[in-house]
């Protein structure tokens, strides 16, 4: 006999949102109840499940099935209609944005960490995405923490387990649960948007490639794309088995985590492109044959060459990028004569811009790129663009670079990042430096002046509402710019981020290594915000 229960709860310190939805150490997940709380705090926040439609899935990590049986369960109980559900639990993150705007569903319940490691002893995570497919807006997580706060108690079918294993519909306390296949529908989305028979003609004419999935989502997202359908050879995909532990890795795409393709693409036998993506399928890597494109500057690419793709052969409505993101694209979009916007970080903040039809391109430089296609980053959508541009162009990717900053000038760009911080520290240092922000114009660091600086707000211009504090900003009089921000998505103390960045011009030294053409911006920011008091020898990470 089946029956709802009503479990009697109390509310866990803790359940506050961040950059991406709850992210938390999976033990801390896996606590009785925790995982349900929040389920259950985010059904009140949308003012109940009753009647309603979601999509369902997750990147594959440690916890994710166990995690998508409570919330199926939860879905019942608390009355929904009906559960799309991906096949084995899998769902990429842009995957899952699609489904629920094919679907119409009224949201969906995303389980990934991102790009942060998977396993018992790694990271967990759980966003909810609205009706437009894109991440719950501060509005909405802000009702989530606070029904969090006085949660009393939660509602769960008790029934078996249901069969995640096998494609097709089943009833569970009478919703309805439907699963199906994870790749599908989004294969058929990048079929739309994207000249394949071009792609597929470069790789029969024996063009290279090499996909890292890294162990995570995109593995079976990249095979039927890559070497089912494009006919790229097998063996262009690797690491494409998702695994709960990413294969004991850590699924971010940066030249860092990415060693094995990044060795390989700067390697004498070279493939012509190199990408990868993490662990839930949205950010992306481009590498060229020796050539690392960074984030900042694929997007500049991505959104002056996007009219040589079928979905973008109109023109694009305008770009908009991330305040921490270098200003190339603002250059694209002023010659393109589009609108440009700076967004807080957050992909959550480009909703409302893709909504209103402002923007067709977004970009971070945290190494997400998307479009109006859905209401996520999507890594693979990234990678086919390039191959589309790559193979209309038919100019290497070094040649597509070189030829881009001699038209734009090019932005040397970096970010440092100083991990697992001890949390007192991270914001000391950020409150003693936003306390000395308005005196620091005039002043002269590692030989470079103070222009301006400020701390970063955001207007939206669609909704009208209000994002303070979302980073130091520090402008330099040559054009420079340096940007201290605290991470939302950290599970561990506090990490800095310090983003870099300076302008050369298209008649000027393109081609140095961005740490040596940043050395003294690097300096500057050392010197401004007293970096040696966090005891390290060095940044954690280099992007
Ligand atoms: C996630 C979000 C991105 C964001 C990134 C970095 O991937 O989806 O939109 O840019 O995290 O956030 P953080 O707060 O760690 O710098
Ligand atoms: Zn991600």
């Amino acid at each position: 006999m089946m029956t709802i229960k009503t479990v009697q709860a109390t509310p866990f310190a803790g359940q506050k949102p961040g950059t991406s939805g709850l992210r938390k150490k999976t033990r801390e997940f896996m606590q009785p109840g925790f995982l349900e709380n929040f389920v259950q705090s985010i059904f009140a926040a949308i003012d109940g499940a009753e009647g309603k439609t979601f999509v369902l899935g997750g990147d594959g990590r440690f916890f994710n099935t166990d995690a998508i049986q409570t919330i199926l369960k939860m879905a019942a109980a608390n009355g929904a209609k009906r559960v799309i559900v991906g096949q084995g639990g899998l769902l990429s993150t842009p995957a899952a944005s699609h489904l629920i705007r094919k679907y119409a569903a009224d949201g969906g319940l995303i389980l990934s960490a991102s790009h942060n490691p998977g396993g018992i002893d790694a990271d967990f995570g759980l966003k909810f995405n609205g009706a437009n497919g894109g991440p719950a807006p501060e509005a909405l997580t802000a009702k989530m923490l606070a029904h969090s706060q006085e949660i009393s108690e939660y509602k769960i079918a008790d029934v078996a387990d249901i069969d995640l294993a096998t494609c097709g519909t089943q009833d569970v306390a009478g919703m309805v649960v439907e699963v199906i296949d994870p790749v599908a529908d989004y294969a058929m989305l990048m079929e739309d948007l994207f000249d394949f028979d071009a792609i597929r003609d470069m790789f029969e004419g024996g063009f290279r490639m090499r996909f890292d999935a890294m162990h995570a989502v995109t593995g079976p997202y990249a095979k039927t794309l890559l070497e089912t359908r494009l006919g790229a050879p097998v063996g262009t995909v690797i690491n494409g088995e998702p695994s709960p532990d990413f294969g004991k890795g850590h699924p971010d795409p940066n030249p860092v985590w990415a060693k094995t393709l990044m060795t390989e693409m700067m390697g004498d036998d070279a493939p012509d492109f190199g990408a990868a993506s993490d662990g839930d399928g949205d950010r992306n890597l481009i590498v060229g044959k020796g050539l690392y494109v960074s984030p900042s500057d694929s997007l500049a690419v991505l959104a002056a060459n996007a009219h040589l793709a079928p979905a973008y052969s109109n023109g694009i409505a305008g770009v908009a990028r991330s305040m921490p993101t270098s200003s190339a694209s603002d250059r694209v979009a002023e010659a393109l004569r589009i609108a440009s916007y700076e967004t807080p970080t957050g992909w959550k903040f480009f909703g409302n811009l893709l909504d209103a039809g402002r923007v067709t391109i977004c970009g971070e430089e945290s190494a997400g790129t998307g479009s109006d296609h859905v209401r996520e980053k999507d890594g693979l959508w990234a990678v086919l663009l390039w191959l589309n541009i790559l193979a209309v162009r038919k100019q290497s990717v070094t040649e597509i670079m070189a030829d881009h900053w001699q038209t734009y000038g090019r932005d040397y760009y970096s970010r440092h990042d100083y991990e697992a911080l001890p949390s007192e520290l991270a914001t000391d240092l950020m409150e003693g430096l936003a306390a000395r922000l308005a005196d620091l114009s005039g002043q002269d660091f590692a030989g470079l002046t103070v222009e301006s600086a400020d701390s970063f707000a955001y207007h939206d211009p669609v909704d009208g509402s209000d994002s303070q504090n979302q980073g130091l900003r520090i402008f330099f009089k040559d054009g420079a710019r340096i940007v201290f921000r605290l991470s939302g998505t950290g599970t561990e103390g506090a990490t800095l981020r310090v983003y870099l960045q300076r302008f050369e011009a298209g008649t000027g030294a393109l081609f140095d290594d961005p740490q040596e053409a940043l050395a003294q911006v690097i300096q500057a920011a050392h010197d401004i915000a007293r970096l040696e008091r966090l005891g390290r020898e060095g940044p954690d990470v280099r992007t």
